[in-house]
């Protein structure tokens, strides 16, 4: 099984924006660490990231015939795309939404998502690890691990 990890705006960013809110850990380093753990857990992983909001649109359509599960973190898209929640319902697997910080923590435009109105799961301020708590729901869900 295929596990699509879907990263949006800014998160090319990561390790360099903000670390005192976002940690030092760059997307390549939580790729790693994805695809290390999926390997363990009997999945596939790919983890892509993109500034634009129809180019993961286009992935999650993608995702409809290639994956069997998403992980998606849609940076400030969270909060704004009712595209991605359309795209996302369309999409008939497991969906886990991430976010390194706790966004209820921060500025009210933060605390709401469209996002969760489709994801199974949320995993919210637990830093570069969630990524990993998230693929460990994954495994539980599509029953491929006792995670
Ligand atoms: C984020 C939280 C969003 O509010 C923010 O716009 C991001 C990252 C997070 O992972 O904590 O870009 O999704």
């Amino acid at each position: 099984p295929l596990v699509l990890i879907l990263n949006g705006p800014n998160l090319n960013l990561l390790g360099q924006r903000q670390p005192e809110i976002y940690g030092r850990e760059t997307l390549a380093d939580v790729d790693r660490d994805c695809a290390a753990l999926g390997q363990s857990l009997g999945l596939d992983t790919s983890l892509r990231q993109s500034n634009h909001e129809g180019q993961i649109v286009d992935w999650i359509h993608e995702a409809r015939d290639r994956a069997q599960a998403i992980v998606i973190n849609p940076g400030a898209l969270t909060h704004t795309s009712v595209a991605i929640l359309d795209a996302l319902n369309a999409f008939e697997g497991p969906v886990i939404e991430v976010h390194i910080s706790n966004v209820h923590k921060r500025e009210s435009f933060r605390h709401h998502s469209y996002v969760s109105l489709r994801a199974d799961g949320i995993i919210v301020g637990c830093g570069t690890q969630g990524y990993q708590l998230a693929l460990r729901r994954i495994a539980a869900l599509l029953g491929y691990s006792a995670a």
